[in-house]
């Protein structure tokens, strides 16, 4: 029997800059997290909604029957990680559970579960770079590298020096037609290069606010090469009807 003969090496993929997997910094969000009292971060200190809070989180709580208001625990978290800058702290976690009538732990679990509530404080502005697979064949590496050595060298999972800025690498963001990406507090910033990433930081540095999106230009995730379908005026209704039915 004969068998085709296998080239010695397979051919490089034109990648981007890559890295071994093994190399991925561990993200703070996802580490075991074992709560210590610290200084910063211990039950003496205090925590209470302000009146505009308080407000919502009523209202928040008034769409479950109230034998389980308990299902307002992760709005009502994150409610309170944005009034406590962007961290929950033991604090947020014990006032939340005392609102909501739960045990604490059952609220420390939702909060250790879920990435989206960070353990530790956080920079004025938190930048989440995906490097998920879509984002990564996208050269997500060049935009991880590019934000952290225009922060100063700084590393995932740590954060500037002036405390403007915390970034952490995040698993897919939903956005993977607009390829790659970050997010940066609420919004995302998307069809990035190493060099429309710098201008972002620059921008939010001066503490302005760039327009999020897609940053080539193109409208929203349509098709980067052009209009390829429906590029006709679309006929108006009844238009090739009976004359009877127009
Ligand atoms: S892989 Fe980055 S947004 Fe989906």
């Amino acid at each position: 029997m004969m068998f085709a003969r296998l080239p010695r090496r397979l051919p490089r993929l034109p990648l981007h800059s890559s890295r071994p997997i093994s190399n991925t910094a561990p993200k703070r969000s996802d580490a075991l997290f074992i709560h210590r009292d610290s200084p910063h971060n211990n039950p003496q200190i205090a925590f209470k909604f302000d009146a505009e809070n308080l407000k919502r989180a009523h209202e928040v709580i008034s769409h479950y029957p109230p034998q389980y208001k308990k299902a307002a625990v992760i709005p009502l978290l994150d409610l309170g990680q944005r009034q406590n800058k962007g961290w929950t702290s033991i604090s947020v976690m014990n006032y939340v559970a005392e609102l909501l009538e739960m045990p604490p732990m059952r609220v420390y679990e939702v909060a250790t579960f879920y990435t989206m509530f960070n353990r530790e404080p956080i920079g004025t502005n938190f930048v989440q770079v995906c490097t998920t697979t879509p984002c990564m064949l996208r050269g997500s590496t060049d935009i991880l590298n590019a934000t952290c050595s225009h922060l100063g060298g700084i590393k995932p999972g740590e954060t500037t020096k002036d405390g403007k800025f915390t970034v952490i690498e995040v698993e897919c963001q939903g956005a993977c037609s607009n390829a790659p990406m970050i997010a940066i507090n609420d919004d995302f910033y998307e069809d990035l290069t190493p060099e429309t990433t710098k201008k972002i930081l620059d921008a939010f540095a001066k503490g302005e606010k760039p327009k999020p999106g897609p940053q080539s230009g193109r409208q929203t995730s349509e098709n980067s090469a052009g209009l390829t379908s429906l590029t006709s005026k679309p006929y108006g209704p009844g238009e090739f009807c009976q004359p009877e039915f127009q």
